[in-house]
């Protein structure tokens, strides 16, 4: 064959930066991908602060992890890094640490130590204003006397990393940016923040991941708490039967594995406070439907995947499904990992079960009392990945409640926190009431979702002058 003459057209830095700034992250999921770094390092604490200080606030997430050496640093900030990847790990396209912080501020540091005997402390820096002078793919090697100071005093003398974003240009946008708005909106961020790693997270942080030991996530120095979609430590929660389905596509075949639950009547709940956290935090109508999991760390939460409408009488039901990364294409998964499309003969079979689960949803939620045809069965699956050529047995689902009944009907079951001051303070009471929280959720959600993160900037920039009430009571 005639050998080809090829032309190397290399992307221009400073345009192709810019550009991938906007590949759909908000700030909750820009946050989520760096966590899922650390998870993938082995990680047992993730250490998240949201630092005020006007221009000079500043967002730090370290862990304990494995760490890296030089060599792996320096490659960890190339667009589409090169590695292999084990069949349960979350990365997957070799963007989410520079994609991720980018697309919240203009300049992200990473310092790392390996887990290695000797291993130095490495740091790099990507400036997006540098890249601008430049138009060159360049990052900074950092000397340790020029880290920034955040990053000094959140690694030890163990192995983990550090991540800090600077110049938070899309999180805070006022002309005061050392005002009460802006402070403000740094503090609804955090809890933000908090409230999606407690549910994407919820897995890891309760310790249901066979072979990891419990993930200890801090924001701003508080706990974050797992939040269990399905209410299992509720009494009268309905497991129903749990089925794996194997998708056969052309992007891939994995198994998928259901288990659909159906949560007590508001009636009959433990407490008030179990029946208010369990709403979740778009409330009880929009947290109904698919619960999607990929490598047991959620991505979706709630919605029917038009297969159904949203409906105050099924709002009960909630139905998880998992997936491993040998069905990322099948599932369309993007680099943001913030949502999924179902593929198509999974959506088949899904359509011809959603109508049973909410039956049973409708049932519960018009007796206040569970269906005497529903088994109440309590196990609490811990997912398990397949492997490469024949699904695995997952004997923690069978030891988990001997007595359960169900089985699958279509196939065998397979396999520190630096504080620096100032701090955000942990007052609250100035910010959006949880309505307008959700409201602003939702739109953000929607822009992300859409690809108009940037529209959303400039309507919420608009709102501001026009409906200052408005934008105030939307905490923008
Ligand atoms: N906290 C960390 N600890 C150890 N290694 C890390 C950490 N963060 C990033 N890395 C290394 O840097 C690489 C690049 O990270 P990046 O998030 O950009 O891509 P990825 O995780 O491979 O894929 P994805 O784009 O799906 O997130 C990772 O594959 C990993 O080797
Ligand atoms: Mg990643």
């Amino acid at each position: 064959m005639a050998v080809r003459n090829t032309i190397q057209v290399v992307p221009r830095a400073r345009r192709t930066l810019s550009s991938l700034r906007n590949l759909g992250y908000d700030l909750r999921h820009a946050v989520a991908d760096i966590v899922d770094n650390s998870v993938s390092a082995g990680a047992t604490t993730v250490d998240i602060t949201v630092h005020f200080d006007g221009t000079g606030s500043w967002i730090r997430i370290s862990d304990n992890g494995w760490g890296m050496n030089a060599n792996e640093l320096t490659e960890a900030f190339r667009y589409g890094s090169d590695r292999e990847y084990t069949s349960t790990e979350l990365g997957r396209f070799g963007f989410g640490l520079k994609s991720a912080s980018t697309s919240q501020c203009r300049r992200v540091t990473v310092v790392s130590r390996a887990d290695t005997p000797g291993a130095t402390l490495e740091a790099r820096q990507l400036d997006l204003d540098h890249i601008d002078r430049v138009d060159s793919w360049e990052i900074f090697g950092l000397a340790p006397d020029e880290l920034p100071e955040p990053v000094r005093s959140a690694l030890g003398e163990a192995s983990g990393t550090v991540v800090l974003w600077e110049d938070l240009d899309r999180i805070l946008q006022y002309q005061n940016p050392f005002g009460g708005w802006a402070k403000r909106l740094l503090i609804a961020c955090a809890e933000d923040i908090d409230e999606h790693l407690g549910m994407v997270f919820h897995r890891f942080i309760a310790g249901e991941v066979a072979g990891r030991d419990p993930l200890q996530i801090t924001v701003n120095g508080a706990f974050v708490k797992a939040w269990d979609p399905f209410c299992r430590s509720e009494a009268n929660t309905t497991a129903l039967q749990e089925e794996d389905l194997e998708v056969r596509s052309r992007h891939g075949n994995g198994i998928v594995h259901l288990s659909p639950y159906v949560l007590p009547h508001q009636n009959l709940f433990s407490s008030s406070t179990a029946r208010k956290q369990a709403s979740g935090p778009k409330g009880w109508n929009r947290q109904q439907g698919f619960y999607i999991y990929r490598a047991n760390r959620l991505i979706q939460s709630g919605g029917w995947c038009r297969l159904r409408t949203v409906d105050e009488h099924v709002k009960l039901a909630r139905v998880s499904l998992e997936f491993f990364p040998d069905l990322d294409n099948a599932f369309g998964v993007n680099v943001a990992k913030g949502s999924v499309t179902l593929p198509e003969e999974l959506r088949d079979a899904l359509s011809s079960r959603v109508p049973t689960w909410s039956k049973v949803a409708n049932t519960a939620y018009r007796q206040k009392q569970l269906p005497k045809s529903v088994p109440p069965s309590r196990s609490r699956p811990t997912p398990t990945a397949p492997t490469p050529q024949a699904p695995a047995q997952d004997p923690a689902r069978g030891l988990s409640d001997p007595d359960r009944k169900g089985t699958p009907s279509i196939r065998p079951v397979p396999p520190s926190p630096a504080l620096a001051s100032p701090q955000v303070p942990a007052s609250t009471s100035e910010v959006p009431g949880t309505t307008a929280l959700h409201a602003r959720q939702a739109l953000e959600a929607a822009a992300a979702q859409t690809g108009e993160t940037e529209a959303l900037t400039r309507i919420a920039s608009t709102l501001r002058s026009m409906f200052p009430e408005v934008a105030r009571d939307l905490g923008w």
